[in-house]
């Protein structure tokens, strides 16, 4: 056990942005970091970490807790565990006596399943490079497929050798008992009732999870007997499930995270060989096709994700499937089409590390890109074909959830389809009406009432400054937050706060205010936001700033105009629709003032006297895509355009 002042010493030790940032990509916001919450599903950053206070806190799910709270609940650890864990991490030695076996004994399921399975993989790594058997059958089979001594160990390679009941037999004597045999699956039971290995003659790739437990096996059979499979997997089990495992992520996490981006292929081999090139950031989804679990682990590493595809595959369309699934979740996916006949295991053997990364680079695709040029092939000339490719592709676009990425993918798919921006926005604009979105923190476009203050046409040229052009928008936005910010709203089936879903969309769509009283009124509120029992009001008016106190002031004195805009009843009674509004028509006015940005810019840049026509013509690209978004924005908010 460990005492109180080794304890304490760890937790000082400890920087909990550093431990955090190994599984989260944090940015800084403020005195904070904030990134995507690893204890649930998001897309935009709920999940806050102070350094100053030494807490971590997700306002969308509500976990929260100090550094060994963290590394308990992601790594599902025990407080002592969790503890010892962070020791190792920063050089503080725990003196510790062994554990008595009716301790041992007395720990959870989950613990003695993970013991055993770390007692099998020491147990196969050393038969591998121990045993005469090994050697001869295993080690020369993974050196004769390119593998090196550092890499087998790195991944813990073993080999299970033949006869029926070897490492059943080590481990019931090292004291393992016979239930956790049968749970993880290492051992079977005969109708006799005696144990014998599941595995045999196998080369063993143990699985782990993101801390890199073991937590079950794939073994691979060496011959090329057809009939035999080629793997044989541990079954699924209290502490393996199949769905929400990734294979390799122990090892490409840290490399994901810094490289903000991560492959993923099929197999064991394509990881390690990639490994061996020194390209870390891969993780296979072990032949199956993905899963949301494993779509979330992979979000919340980078939102970068690199599919590398066998040319041959025959399973292409299969999975197409599964990728619409990753832009959904809101991952920026990417395709590389391996060359003929190759996998990325042996087009690494082949190539250096230069020479896979050129490749990779000149070949890889945006997955909507990839998806219509191979619709349309397969639909030749075929006219109904070619329609339906088209609607599929439309759909598929229609499910990145990020207006601007999505206005993007429009013009690029525009081009290889050949069918005019317009039609595709109106396709687009069907579906998102028809579909009711998921995403908690998406604002949906919903018609706006004619109360609501129109964006009139002469409004850019009657005022001057972007402050007074977007102040009476932001004043409505700041004023509900420091109003109604508590309260709670449904969005998408989910109860969330006023003020969860107006800064965490604009948040999620990079819009920071103008007005430097509003920004910094949002930003505290931001930073405040997990505090239980936040009171705004009192927050604000007794803030130590004394403009943000006289505005804040100003603003709830006011007329209560939302309520005036709002409400029909006396009861304040707010609507998310309300707060979707005026988020709304602030984008729209975003909109429109960066597009007349970009009109100054492109002016100046044609008065120079040798134009640069190739910055002329991204100004230009940039200027379409906004206005594709204008229109789509109008569009689904049932308005006509704004000039
Ligand atoms: N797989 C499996 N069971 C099988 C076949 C495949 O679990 N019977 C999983 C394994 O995780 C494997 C992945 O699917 O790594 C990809 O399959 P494949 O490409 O056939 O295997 P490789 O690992 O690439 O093996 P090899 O190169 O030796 O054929
Ligand atoms: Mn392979």
């Amino acid at each position: 056990m460990i005492d109180e002042v080794t304890k304490q010493r760890i937790i000082d030790s400890a920087d909990i942005y550093e431990v955090i940032s190994d599984y989260v990509a944090l940015k800084k916001r403020g005195v904070n970091y904030v990134g995507c919450c690893p204890f649930h599903n998001e897309k935009t950053g709920s999940f806050t970490v102070s350094p100053a206070k030494g807490i971590f806190k997700c306002f969308g799910c509500g976990k929260g807790g100090d550094v060994v709270h963290f590394v308990m609940e992601h790594d599902q650890l025990s407080y002592y565990d969790a503890l010892r864990r962070l020791a190792e991490r920063y050089h503080i030695k725990i003196e510790e006596r062994e554990l008595s076996a009716r301790e041992l004994q007395q720990r959870s399921e989950r613990d003695g399943m993970l013991t055993l399975n770390s007692f099998a993989q020491k147990f196969f790594a050393e038969q591998l490079v121990h045993s005469d058997e090994g050697k001869s059958v295993g080690l020369s089979y993974l050196l004769n497929r390119g593998m090196d001594i550092d890499t087998i160990e790195r991944f813990g390679i073993g080999y299970n050798p033949g006869g029926w009941d070897k490492l059943t037999q080590a481990a019931i004597a090292a004291g393992y008992k016979k239930e956790f045999l049968l749970k993880t699956g290492l051992s079977t039971e005969t109708q006799k009732g005696t144990l014998v290995d599941r595995f045999h003659d196998r080369v063993m790739f143990p699985i782990k999870d993101s801390s890199g437990k073991v937590i079950a096996f794939g073994g691979r059979i060496m011959s090329a007997d057809k009939k035999a499979a080629k793997y044989q997997n541990s079954p699924e089990s209290e502490i393996y499930h199949k769905k929400m495992t990734l294979y390799g992520i122990d090892v490409a996490r840290s490399e994901a995270v810094r490289a903000d981006k991560c492959y993923l292929v099929e197999g064991y081999f394509d990881v390690i060989s990639m490994y061996m090139r020194g390209i870390k950031n891969v993780v296979a989804s072990s032949g199956t096709s993905l899963t949301v679990e494993q779509i979330q682990m992979l979000r919340r590493m980078t939102p970068n994700v690199t599919v590398m595809y066998d040319g041959d595959s025959a399973g292409i369309h299969a999975a197409l499937r599964g990728i619409d699934l990753l832009l959904k979740e809101g991952l920026n996916v990417r395709v590389v089409l391996m060359p003929d006949g190759e996998d990325p295991d042996s087009f690494a053997q082949k190539h250096t590390t230069d020479e896979i990364n050129e490749f990779i680079s000149s070949v890889e695709t945006d997955f909507i890109s990839f998806k219509a040029n191979l619709l349309l092939e397969s639909a030749g000339k075929d006219p109904i074909e070619r329609s339906k490719a088209i609607q599929d592709v439309i759909r598929t676009i229609s499910l990145i959830p990020d207006n601007i990425t999505r206005s993007v993918y429009v013009k690029s798919c525009s081009e290889i389809m050949k069918i005019s921006e317009h039609e595709i926005n109106i396709g687009i604009s069907r579906l998102l009406r028809g579909v009711q979105q998921e995403s908690a923190y998406v604002a949906k476009p919903k018609p706006i009432t004619p109360e609501q203050p129109r964006l009139e046409e002469g409004d850019i040229h009657k005022v001057t400054t972007l402050d007074k052009l977007c102040k009476n928008d932001e004043l409505e936005l700041v004023r509900a937050l420091l109003q109604y910010g508590t309260n709670k709203i449904s969005i998408g089936g989910n109860d969330i706060s006023v003020a969860q879903y107006i800064i965490g969309d604009l948040n999620s769509e990079g819009l920071s205010l103008y007005n430097e009283t509003y920004r910094a009124i949002v930003q505290e509120y931001s930073d405040n936001i997990n505090q239980t029992d936040f009171d705004p009001l009192k927050h604000f008016t007794q803030f130590e700033d004394g403009n943000i106190v006289s505005s804040v002031a100003d603003i709830v004195s006011e007329k209560y105009e939302l309520e005036k805009i709002w409400n029909e009843t006396s009861e304040p009674r707010i609507e998310s629709e309300h707060i979707t509004k005026l988020l709304n028509n602030y984008k729209l006015r975003r909109i429109v003032i960066r597009i007349k940005q970009i009109d100054k810019k492109i002016a100046e840049l044609t008065r120079e006297s040798e134009p640069d026509h190739n910055e002329i013509f991204e100004w230009m690209k940039k200027k379409m895509a906004l206005n594709e978004l204008r229109s789509l924005l109008v569009n689904a908010m049932g308005r006509s355009a704004v000039q």
